[in-house]
Formats: structure tokens, C-alpha cells, sequence
């Protein structure tokens, strides 16, 4: 252990190894490490407290299944509530099967836990695919600290494509969750849509919701918790997220007064969050939710997100029969290809990624 943490106090070395040889923080762990390297220790204004006992019993998952029942009107409004104020919900009886749910949380540990040139062919530079990518951290080329997250992302096109080229551990059941969980995630952006008054053509709808893509994150067991962060305090650019967590939790949101909640693992339920393009174009009635995870030493986490984007091509803005309403656009029109070229440019910080939207 001498050798190797003395190696790695020389942040280069590190960084090649972890970040552009593609070991990831796992084979950093691995290799045997047993204290944090410099570079992840994050400062002190970044970096959780004991995990406090805070979690969200106030918000009780929500049973879509519900939804276009006679119960409609409650559950609309139970999924506009938790948009407006804490910008996270959990769902349950949303028609993915717990079968599946449990085969993604296993194949997000297959991939990871397979050797590193396995994994490293899907860096960036390297990746057969456009579809593909593999990383640690967000952008750790800029970052003050590298965050305690290996991750896969899988751009979805169509099915032939993600089965071709999607890594061959995860490729069907990823797809398979997409495909699942789609309906339901549209059918929940139509309720919010509804209630600031709109009815969105299929059309403006599916360009709205065109870009889709299925991550994994895994968040390697660290040996000094309260020093790193698996994810920085941020907000996701997109519409909607859909986040299955495994049972090691570590997930938390900010709330109004600053403090941070955390979102409990709860089995067979899915997470829902509200992005940075839902809050632009409901004019900020919907709170994209600044969120950021924890790390932990008791084991390996995984996470699945779905996360859904506009075209790259899509022009964003509030919607105008919402600016009509308020009297005011809080926001201007931005391209969402700008909008995500600024969101990958800079590392996590908060909310600031809505700044590029922010009217004059
Ligand atoms: C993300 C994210 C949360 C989690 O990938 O954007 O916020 O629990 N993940 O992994
Ligand atoms: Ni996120």
C-alpha cells in the first residue's frame, strides 16, 4: 500500500491512470488503496456531513398506475406539487417489472466489475461507438476535485443500433428499461405540461423528448466517505429523469431553506426528477432539483438514470401562453445544442447551468 498510494500522490500519475487509461476509480480501489488519493478529497465546503437521519417521509411514493384512473385529478396534482416545490418524487406500480429492475442493478455490477481494457474501449477518444462512452468524474479535466463515479453512458437512436453497439452487459436490459419506462415518462411531462395550460402537439412533444440516454453509474466503496462525493451538487439539463437507485442510498436534494433530504432507496420504485428544460419552459413554475450523492463505505452503489433531452436542433424557451400568464419570460430562447455544449463545459456547480437560459 506504500508504494502505490506514494505513486499516486503525484496527481498526473493518478490522473492518467484513473481517468485516461480508463481503470476508473474501481481499479484505483483494486490496486489496493487504502486511503483517499488528493485529488478526490473534496473541500470542505463540498463535502457531506455524517449522513444525517433527514429523509423524505413527507413525500410518499406516488402510484402512477393511478394516474389515468378515477383517481386522475389527485395524482396530477401529487406529481405538479412535487414539481413545483422539491422537484423530486418516487413512483411505484410504473409498469417496469421488479425483475427487471434487479437485472439492471446486476448488469451495471457486471460491467464495472469486469476488467479495466474491457471497459477503457469505451473512452471517449477510443469508443467504437458515438453512442458510447465511458468516464469517471464529470468533467475531471476541469474539475478542483475528481468525483468517487465511474459511469457508462448509452445515447439511444433506435433499438437495431443500442443492440449493436451498447455494451454487450447491459445492452438489452438498459433498452429494455427505456422502452419500459418511456410511456410512463411523457405521460408524466403531459400532466405538467397540462397544468401551466398547454397541450403540446405530438410532434413539438417528441422533439422535446428526443434525446434519450441510459447511464450507469457506479460509486466504488470508499475508504474515507466524508472526504469525496459520488456526484457534486447539480441540476440535470433535460426534461425529465427516471433514476433507479440500488439499497446502499446516498442520494439527497436541496430544499428551499438549504438543507439537504435525502431520497431513501425504496424497493421497486423509481426516482423522478425535473431538469433544467422543464423548469425553462414552464417559466420556473417546475424546480429542476439540485441534487448530489454521497459515498459510502459499506459497499459498491450503482445507479440507473434515464435521462430525456430535447433535439440538439430544438429551440427552448418558456412557453408562451405560460409568459403571457406570468407577464414576464424568466428565461430566453437558447438552442439546446448550446444549451448542452455549455451544461458538458464546466464542472458541476449547483444550478448555475440555468444561468445560460437566464433572461437579461
Ligand atoms: C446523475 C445523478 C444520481 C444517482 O447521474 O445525474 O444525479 O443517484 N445520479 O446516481
Ligand atoms: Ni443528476
Amino acid at each position: 500500500m506504500e508504494t502505490m498510494s506514494a505513486n499516486y500522490e503525484d496527481r498526473d500519475t493518478l490522473f492518467n491512470f484513473v481517468v485516461k487509461e480508463g481503470n476508473g476509480v474501481k481499479g484505483l480501489i483494486d490496486s489496493g488503496i487504502s486511503c483517499v488519493p488528493q485529488p478526490f478529497v473534496q473541500p470542505l465546503s463540498e463535502r457531506i456531513a455524517t449522513p444525517n437521519g433527514q429523509t423524505c417521509e413527507a413525500v410518499q411514493p406516488i402510484d402512477i398506475s393511478q394516474l389515468d384512473g378515477p383517481c386522475h385529478t389527485e395524482v396530477a396534482k401529487q406529481i405538479v406539487e412535487a414539481a413545483e416545490t422539491l422537484g423530486f418524487f418516487q413512483v411505484v406500480n410504473h409498469g417496469v417489472s421488479v425483475e427487471l429492475l434487479e437485472l439492471l442493478k446486476m448488469s451495471a455490477h457486471e460491467f464495472f466489475e469486469q476488467p479495466p481494457e474491457n471497459k477503457a474501449v469505451y473512452l471517449k477518444e477510443v469508443s467504437p461507438s458515438k453512442l458510447v462512452k465511458y468516464g469517471t468524474s464529470f468533467v475531471p479535466e476541469k474539475e478542483k476535485a475528481i468525483e468517487w463515479k465511474d459511469y457508462v453512458s448509452m445515447l439511444y437512436t433506435n433499438d437495431d443500433e443500442a443492440l449493436q453497439h451498447w455494451p454487450l452487459q447491459c445492452r438489452e436490459v438498459a433498452l429494455d428499461f427505456l422502452k419500459s419506462s418511456m410511456a410512463m415518462v411523457k405521460r408524466i411531462v403531459e400532466v405538467l405540461v397540462e397544468d401551466v395550460g398547454v397541450i403540446l402537439e405530438e410532434e413539438r412533444m417528441n422533439s422535446l423528448m428526443g434525446t434519450k440516454m441510459v447511464n450507469m453509474n457506479y460509486y466504488p466503496t470508499c475508504p474515507s466517505p466524508e472526504l469525496t462525493i459520488g456526484v457534486g451538487r447539480h441540476s440535470d439539463m433535460g426534461m425529465l429523469t427516471v433514476l433507479l437507485q440500488d439499497g446502499i442510498g446516498g442520494l439527497y436534494v436541496k430544499v428551499d431553506n438549504g438543507d439537504w433530504l435525502e431520497i431513501p432507496p425504496l424497493n421497486g420504485a423509481l426516482v423522478i426528477n425535473v431538469g433544467d428544460t422543464l423548469q425553462i419552459l414552464s417559466n420556473g413554475k417546475y424546480k429542476s432539483a439540485e441534487h448530489r450523492v454521497r459515498t459510502t463505505n459499506i459497499g459498491s452503489r450503482v445507479s440507473v438514470p434515464i435521462f430525456t433531452a430535447p433535439n440538439p436542433s430544438e429551440k427552448i424557451g418558456p412557453l408562451p401562453e405560460v409568459v403571457e400568464r406570468d407577464g414576464v419570460a424568466r428565461y430566453k430562447e437558447v438552442l439546446f445544442q448550446d444549451y448542452m455544449n455549455n451544461f458538458f463545459s464546466q464542472p458541476h456547480d449547483g444550478k448555475k447551468s440555468l444561468d445560460f437560459a437566464r433572461a437579461d
